[in-house]
């Protein structure tokens, strides 16, 4: 808060953000974001020097962010064209890349190869295929380096939509069928491909960390059959991200230096168990570096008191310029967040229950009960923890052009991505 009783975001007033890039408008704190990225490096390799972490860029993405990301050091999961032109074109470099993806095009294939990304996690059966098809097309050069994703058959204690590595999943190759061991072999049999080690991702927003250790327990385990029937050795073992975040004030989210402990203490432990060499380490976070640094300011343009008589709802409803087509999770996962009235951020007024709306044609909450100070038309409300998953899962649902994101840092904001416009919105249609 400053002087004037206003939300302040990286030393900005989001009343004067929001009156100079308009609204809806999502705000990213460098500062906090920058923050992030070093505590989780400190974390890991205060502990396990050989780590990487590599940000997973589906969380949110723009060249901007890509050069952030590599000026802090850490590496990038790219999961779609899309995101690797981004990082290419923001000269993020190749071989600090990985690319993702249950089904890649070979046009994805190609380019990846072509650009020399560091690595390519392989999915399923199909898409090895796939890659010997691409290299057929291609000069022979070095072998491409793969990594070979690995469902661990674990459930993380997170919304079924975004748990990825229990046994109904459809993300990589299950060691229970076998199909992980053969996928193993068929890549070692592939001269142009060169297989480096497994990646598994259990999930995402999860709070208990024992699924992570499960999973680094079957990982491990598997790695040492492999060696076992092969005499192949992972240098490589990638566990994903999925830590949780706080997006209310009830959420204790593990800290990332809780989440290193356990899957380092496991690792280490397992690998002694099965006197297998301790890998590098890779760990790619989305969620967990962005999520907290991002702010989504809109202007309310209609309260409403609705006469419904239903006691798990408040009965003022406040409809905002923005909703589930710059953020659907509300809709989507039945998110939670928390929000702040800009102009009124002292911590101590009295609050009234209000139901945040969004402007959309169907009924789309952004938030069912949010207790603020009496809230006018006009007034901007900061929607807080909207870093990740909001910007990268917008739409133009109605046809609303895209909001802008801007950055701050020090009391200056700068813009990472122009407004889309009504024009820009249909300059597709012919
Ligand atoms: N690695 C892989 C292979 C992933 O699929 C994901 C996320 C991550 C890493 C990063 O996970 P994080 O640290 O961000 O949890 N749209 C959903 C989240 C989908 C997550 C997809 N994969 C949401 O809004 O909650």
């Amino acid at each position: 808060m400053n002087a004037q009783g206003h939300l302040e975001i990286g030393g900005c007033d989001a009343v004067a953000l929001a009156e100079r890039f308009g609204t809806p408008l999502y705000v990213l704190d460098e500062e906090a974001f920058r923050t992030k990225c070093r505590e989780y490096r400190r974390a890991f390799e205060s502990r396990y020097p050989n780590t990487v972490i590599a940000y997973a860029g589906k969380a949110c993405l723009n060249r901007a962010l890509c050069r952030m990301v590599h000026q802090e050091g850490l590496s990038l999961d790219v999961a779609s064209i899309g995101e690797l032109m981004t990082a290419l074109t923001a000269s993020f470099p190749a071989q600090d890349l990985h690319l993702h993806g249950v089904y890649k095009t070979e046009e994805e294939l190609r380019l990846a190869i072509e650009s020399r990304v560091g690595a390519i996690v392989i999915d399923n059966f199909d898409e090895i295929a796939r890659l010997k098809r691409v290299l057929d097309t291609l000069p022979l050069s070095h072998p491409v380096a793969v990594l070979i994703r690995v469902a661990p058959e674990v459930e993380a204690s997170t919304h079924p939509l975004i748990r990825t590595g229990q046994l109904d999943s459809k993300f990589g190759f299950h060691i229970i069928s076998g199909d992980a061991q053969c996928a193993v072999e068929q890549v070692l049999s592939e001269p142009r491909l060169s297989l480096k080690g497994f990646h598994c991702h259990i999930g995402s927003q999860i709070d208990d960390l024992t699924a992570y250790a499960e999973a680094v327990r079957a990982m491990v385990g598997f790695s040492a059959q492999v060696r076992q029937r092969t005499g192949f050795t992972p240098a490589v073992l990638n566990l994903g991200g999925g830590l949780a975040v706080r997006y209310t004030p009830e959420d204790t989210p593990p800290t990332p230096d809780a989440l290193a402990e356990v899957l380092i203490d496991t690792l280490r432990a397992e690998c002694r168990r099965h006197q297998l060499p301790e890998p590098a380490l890779v760990v790619e976070p989305g969620r967990s570096l962005i999520a907290e640094a991002g702010v989504t300011l809109y202007r309310v343009g209609a309260v409403k008191r609705v006469p419904h008589q239903r006691p798990d709802l408040p009965t003022d409803y406040l409809i905002v310029d923005g909703g589930v087509s710059d953020n659907p999770r509300p809709q989507m996962y039945g998110a939670r967040y928390t929000a702040v009235n800009a102009h009124k951020a002292a911590p101590h007024l009295p609050t009234r229950p209000y139901r945040i709306l969004g402007k959309h044609c169907e009924t789309d909450p952004l938030i069912e009960w949010a207790d603020l100070p009496e809230t006018q038309t006009g007034e901007v409300i900061a929607v807080l923890t909207t870093g990740a998953y909001a910007y990268s899962m917008s739409s133009n649902y109605n046809r609303y052009p895209r909001p802008a994101m801007v950055s701050v840092s020090n009391g200056q904001a700068r813009i990472l991505v122009e407004r889309e416009t009504p024009e820009s919105v249909l300059a597709h249609d012919r």
